[in-house]
């Protein structure tokens, strides 16, 4: 793909948006790639409230430990940069306690589209004062924010095989490729089991446990999360989706954990099994599936 593939297209209502013409997906479609990162990510993953966690012992330390964010799929960064642009306004009040750093680490296999989106960044007011970020990220895969508070980190290249090695281990993970019909392998049984195993092990129970948020709601997307032992749960909605799927390695990391009816469903449902099913036995998966405590 390169910059070609893609042109800026006002949604219906009125955003300002890309379209891939190769798959032709409009990003974030209808709201935005502004509303769609700050209602599904932002909020939903309580970005705000993680980086000034509650004050232990002496209040005016701030902890050292970055919060690490995972940014699969990065695209024209409408969702890295709406988490910049969170962290700021918190690291900007003084009066608020001490907040942690944030590390985004970036996954993408085509910078063409944060290419277009950088020659068009008029077209979109988040990227405003950003462009030398992006600059930067695109030749030394690398930006820190003026206050040292904020580090990004591009991974170049196939996020299926370059999570085998990644050294950083995620608190956040926005979860953002194209949609399952035209990028199935992003959301293969394969995948998250590579990424269920990148995971922090809880091994403390007090600990905040790693969630995942994401636009699809296709029960081969949530029964391939299941299999590979993530917790499942419905996330908020936005835009003309009614609904959007929350996973956690943790059930404490669900706000709403998928109940009795999405059972019922599944039982009755035809694509009861994740894409990539042909590699594994039936019975083999159906086991996985009733070991799973959130199986009813
Ligand atoms: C819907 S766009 C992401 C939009 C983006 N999150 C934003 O905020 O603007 C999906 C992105 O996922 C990337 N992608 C798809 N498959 C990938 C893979 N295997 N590894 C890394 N990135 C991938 C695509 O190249 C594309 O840029």
């Amino acid at each position: 793909m390169s910059v070609t593939d893609f042109e800026i297209v006002t949604t219906t209502t009125g955003a300002v948006s890309i379209r891939n013409k190769v798959v032709n997906e409009i990003m974030h479609n209808p709201v935005g790639p502004w509303q769609e990162a700050n209602d599904l990510y932002i909020r939903q993953s309580r970005l705000a409230e993680r980086l000034t966690p509650a004050p232990t012992g002496n209040a005016t330390v701030a902890p050292k430990a970055p919060l690490v964010l995972f940014d699969v799929g990065l695209g024209a960064a409408s969702n890295a940069l709406a988490a910049i642009h969170c962290a700021k306004g918190l690291y900007g009040e003084r009066a608020k306690a001490p907040s942690k750093p944030l590390h985004i680490v970036s996954f993408e296999n085509n910078l063409s589209l944060l290419e277009f989106a950088l020659k068009n960044s008029r077209a979109f007011d988040h990227m405003t004062g950003m462009e030398s970020a992006l600059e930067s990220l695109l030749s030394t895969l690398h930006w820190q924010s003026p206050c040292g508070m904020i580090t990004w980190d591009l991974r170049p290249g196939d996020f299926t095989k370059i999570i085998k090695t990644e050294a950083a281990s995620p608190d956040i993970i926005f979860f953002d490729p194209y949609s399952p019909s035209v990028n199935r392998e992003m959301w293969s049984l394969e995948c998250f089991e590579t990424l269920f195993r990148a995971m922090p092990r809880l091994t403390n129970p007090d600990a905040e446990p790693t969630t995942l948020f994401t636009y699809s709601v296709a029960t081969p997307v949530r029964v391939a999360m299941l299999m590979a032992g993530f917790y499942v749960g419905f996330g908020q909605a936005t835009g003309l989706k009614h609904e959007t799927t929350v996973a956690s390695n943790s059930i404490h990391g669900l706000a709403a954990p998928i109940d009795t009816r999405w059972w019922q469903r599944w039982h009755r449902s035809h694509t009861q099994m994740p894409y990539d099913a042909e590699k594994h036995s039936r019975e083999n998966l159906i086991n996985r599936l009733k070991s799973h405590p959130q199986y009813c």
